[in-house]
């Protein structure tokens, strides 16, 4: 028997950019394809070979280009096709790959398919998006259902010319399609995948996958009796159709050889998850799980406290997602911990401190450089980018998540200030808007973000580290965050096996201090050792006949001890 070769995108490392934000070419305060070609040869150089760029199509931006009005159009201030093509041209030329976001749960209501389908109750596209009649409770109207969205609200918005209302899980403005209906989903694959596979992507990350099929509508339970509207995420993700869309999808994808990986919510049951990555099952490739980045989050995600979990849920939370690998053979996982929906990783699960960061950063580099599976790296981590500080105003969060959040508390709490200012302090820990933030790219006006000259001001505030944490000074500096990134993804591709493919052991999950794991591939073993505090402490290595030091975090050497969010990588034999 043959064993087929290993597909591209399990070996690949993807780095993932969020257009708005990450270089402003002309000027205008936005991001823009321009800028990206601009950095390619940067990209190149961090070791990553496929870049996943956020939604770039035309939108009106309520939700930051996950609302699309033309999937076959380029937002205008990013560029227009032709430029489009000329970055996927450029990006191939550097034996590069590209993915893009594939935005097909819901489009815009500027979409032309919704303009129509609300247009009235017999128009043919009546059926593409999910209209229901209202209820009426002692003669009050009422959405069908009691479902809260998830930026808050109902998922109903009511429509006053045809007098229904239309499904949106995310914002009034994003409706959901209706993907029982064929057409639709014909429609879906031919313009918002096909044309763009025909241009050349090499595949998507697909956006909150798991909600095609909706499942049961009736009420959900009852968790937070304060509220009219009601967490149901368990009710809307993972739908009796699910497989059937997805293999139906995946038929149109495997045309292009194209791959796949989706961004999968609510599924804390690993044996569903292993429906969708199992290669047999033809659905997705991999999946984003929340396991990791939901950590310390609270019931409603910001009703919580800073840094409230212990490191051993977060342990437990990476062996969860490494264990795919073991629960099926031919199932695939991802690692991540950072992208455009979350906060930054060294604030969250290490320390932002300046004394601190840089060693933090450099430990989860080393971290997630020898977890299995594909790893996705997001614009500005390499830097070791952090949170905006606490001082800045709730007039820089920008993100309809946050803000939304801040006014039910306003609204739940009666302006109470002391519910306004933990309200904002979760914001600050946990926000969207933190990933958003113009990249440091210089010591510079703007952090050389948009050209000095610019005379618009960047559409997020830029931070005011760049001093000492920018693109161009770390370019320099093999001692710093980005040049330890560079090491430890030359020191994965290395030890590709036994780091990408490697089977996962955590061999002290209850330690509030260490996460100390093994890889083992074959005849080859890895030791891990992170210290997960900021003191030195004392390292028990296992009894091993001989232990290889391949790489310390702080550039120390082999020690007893680890200092403060210091991690190492040794060979063991
Ligand atoms: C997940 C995306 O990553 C997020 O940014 C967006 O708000 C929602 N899906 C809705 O599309």
């Amino acid at each position: 028997m043959t064993i087929p070769p290993r597909k591209w995108w399990k070996d690949a490392i993807i780095y993932q950019i969020y257009p708005a934000s990450f270089k402003d070419s002309n000027g205008d305060g936005v991001g823009d394809l321009n800028g990206i070609l601009s950095e390619l040869d940067y990209i190149h150089s961090i070791g990553v070979n496929t870049i996943w760029i956020c939604p770039m199509y035309d939108s009106p931006q309520v939700d930051m280009g996950y609302d699309i009005r033309d999937y076959e159009k380029v937002y205008p201030p990013y560029g227009t096709n032709e430029d489009m093509e000329r970055l996927i041209g450029e990006i191939h030329k550097r034996g590069m790959r590209v993915v893009l976001d594939l935005v097909v749960n819901h489009t815009s209501d500027q979409h032309a398919w919704f303009r129509e389908s609300r247009s009235s109750k017999d128009n043919p596209k009546r059926d593409w998006y999910i209209w229901r009649p209202a209820r009426y409770v002692d003669g009050k109207r009422v959405p069908p259902n009691n479902w809260l969205g998830n930026f808050g609200g109902s998922v109903w918005q009511w429509d006053d010319l045809t007098q229904e209302y239309y499904l949106h899980l995310f914002c009034p403005e994003q409706p959901d399609l209706n993907w029982e209906n064929s057409a639709t989903r014909q429609a879906i694959y031919k313009s918002a995948m096909e044309f763009w596979l025909e241009r050349g992507v090499d595949g998507f990350r697909v956006d909150t996958v798991n909600m095609y099929s909706k499942g049961d509508m009736s009420d959900a339970p009852i968790t937070d009796p304060g509220s009219e509207w009601q967490f149901a995420g368990y009710q809307y993700c993972n739908g009796p159709r699910m497989a059937e869309f997805l293999r139906e999808m995946n038929e149109v994808l495997e045309r292009y050889d194209a791959m796949t990986v989706g961004e999968c919510p609510h599924t804390p049951d690993m044996e569903r998850v292993l429906q969708y990555v199992s290669a047999k099952a033809k659905q997705l490739n991999m999946v984003f799980q929340f396991d990791v980045v939901d950590i310390g989050h609270g019931p409603y995600k910001f009703q919580t406290t800073p840094k409230n979990y212990t490191l051993p849920s977060f342990k437990r939370a990476i062996a969860s997602t490494q264990s795919l690998l073991r629960r099926a053979p031919d199932a695939w996982t991802t690692v991540f911990l950072e992208n455009h929906d979350q906060a930054r990783s060294i604030s969250r699960f290490t320390s932002d401190a300046p004394q601190h960061r840089v060693a933090g950063g450099k430990l989860l580099s080393l971290m997630m450089c020898a977890l299995s599976g594909t790893l996705f790296l997001y614009q500005g981590q390499e830097l070791g980018m952090i949170n905006f500080p606490e001082r800045w105003d709730m007039s820089e969060y920008k993100d309809i998540d946050s803000t939304n959040y801040y006014k039910m508390v306003a609204e739940r709490s009666n302006n109470d200030p002391e519910a306004l200012a933990a309200a904002k302090k979760s914001l600050q820990h946990l926000a969207r808007d933190h990933a958003r933030v113009p990249m440091s790219w210089a010591d510079a006006p703007f952090n050389g973000f948009s050209p000095p000259e610019s005379t618009s001001t960047p559409w997020m505030r830029p931070l005011e580290d760049a001093a000492t944490c920018n693109a161009r000074q770390q370019a320099g500096d093999k001692d710093s965050v980005l040049g330890f990134w560079k090491k430890m993804l030359a020191l994965r591709r290395a030890h590709n096996d036994l780091f990408v493919h490697g089977e996962f052991d955590d061999l002290d999950v209850e330690s509030e201090e260490l996460f100390v794991f093994t890889k083992t591939w074959r005849g080859e073993k890895a030791l891990v050792m992170c210290n997960f505090t900021d003191k030195v402490v004392q390292m028990e290595v296992p009894d091993v006949s001989k232990r290889e030091l391949l790489v310390s975090s702080l550039g120390r050497g082999d020690e007893e001890n680890l200092e403060a969010w210091e991690g190492r990588v040794y060979l063991l034999a």
